[in-house]
């Protein structure tokens, strides 16, 4: 018998996880490619990650994602990590290695810079503002940053976590960042290019809700961006749009990180227009 039955595997692990699209997405890419993979997407409660991680062993896969609450919990069970993802301090994306050993990734801050680059939006030389200060901030701050990046403003209401950040891009990256408090509704830095909402604000099911933010500090030539994806045109895209800011949704970023994983997991190519398609698809 010459035909191999067996699945390769790569998932998510994470709390909760019913409403990831990310296993479409990817399946869509193996099926396009003609690869026998399987994207699982399971629940792993926290305090479960270590018997996860030792099944993902047993079970041989070849990798796996990490959301909440697990992207930090996940450092003790790695043998090696990028650069970035070191100075971030969070890994996304796990690739099983041949040898046995696990190496980590941190894929959010690239997708999103990866959708700029799609957008046309260079980042060298530009002055940044991120909305908020959690994961998905820390990985695009510092990824701009590593991109090029001039001024990185962060605003957050959690001080700590703000000046955490502001700490690491400015003892790992060449860029300048600096904390602005985010008391009452916040303001546009001067001068600021690139307008990210890297905050949860707006995310599904509350879709009316929007940071608050005085959009009258938002003009023409300003490029918003925000990190949620469901739903893709959010209040704050809305909001700067209508102040003539050109608009990047989380899509861009969520099909350009999957497609960096794909990557990282099979060594060839991810088929980008497909995998943007059936995510498209699954918000239809
Ligand atoms: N498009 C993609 O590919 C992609 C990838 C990863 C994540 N995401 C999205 O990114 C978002 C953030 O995820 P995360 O992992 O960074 O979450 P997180 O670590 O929990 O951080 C959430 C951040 O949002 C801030 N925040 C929450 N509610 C707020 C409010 N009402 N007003 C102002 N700030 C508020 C928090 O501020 P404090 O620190 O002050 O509490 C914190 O800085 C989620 O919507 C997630 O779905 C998208």
């Amino acid at each position: 018998m010459s035909k191999n039955y067996r699945h390769e595997l790569v998932g998510c692990m994470g709390d909760p996880v019913d409403g990831n699209p990310t296993g479409a997405m990817t399946e869509a890419g193996f099926a396009h490619a003609g690869l026998n993979w399987r994207y699982l997407t399971l629940k792993v409660e926290a305090g479960a990650l270590d018997d996860a991680v030792a099944g993902a062993k047993a079970f041989n896969m070849r990798g796996f994602n990490l959301t909440m609450p697990h992207k930090i919990d996940v450092l003790k069970h790695l043998d090696a990590l990028s650069d970035a993802a070191r100075v971030i301090g969070a890994v996304n994306t796990v690739v099983c290695r041949a040898d046995g050993t696990l190496f980590g990734e941190n894929t959010d801050g690239k997708g999103f810079v990866q959708s700029l680059r799609d957008a046309g939006v260079a980042l060298e030389g530009k002055s940044v503002a991120i909305l908020g200060a959690g994961g998905a901030a820390r990985s695009i701050g510092v990824e701009c940053a590593l991109a090029g990046a001039r001024t990185i403003a962060v605003i957050n209401r959690n001080a700590a976590r703000g000046a955490a950040l502001v700490d690491t891009i400015n003892t790992h990256t060449g860029a300048k960042a600096g904390f602005i408090p985010w008391t009452g509704t916040a303001k546009v830095p001067e001068g600021t290019d690139i307008f990210i909402n890297a905050t949860c604000v707006g995310l599904f099911p509350d879709v009316d809700a929007c940071p608050d933010v005085d959009f009258d500090g938002v003009r023409p030539g300003m490029v918003a961006c925000d990190v949620v994806f469901n739903p893709a045109e959010t209040p704050f895209l809305k909001n700067a749009a209508a102040r003539g800011a050109k608009c990047v949704d989380g899509l861009g970023m969520l099909v350009n990180q999957g497609c960096i994983n794909y990557g990282l997991w099979t060594g060839q190519p991810a088929p980008r227009d497909v995998m943007y398609d059936a995510l498209k698809r699954e918000f239809e």
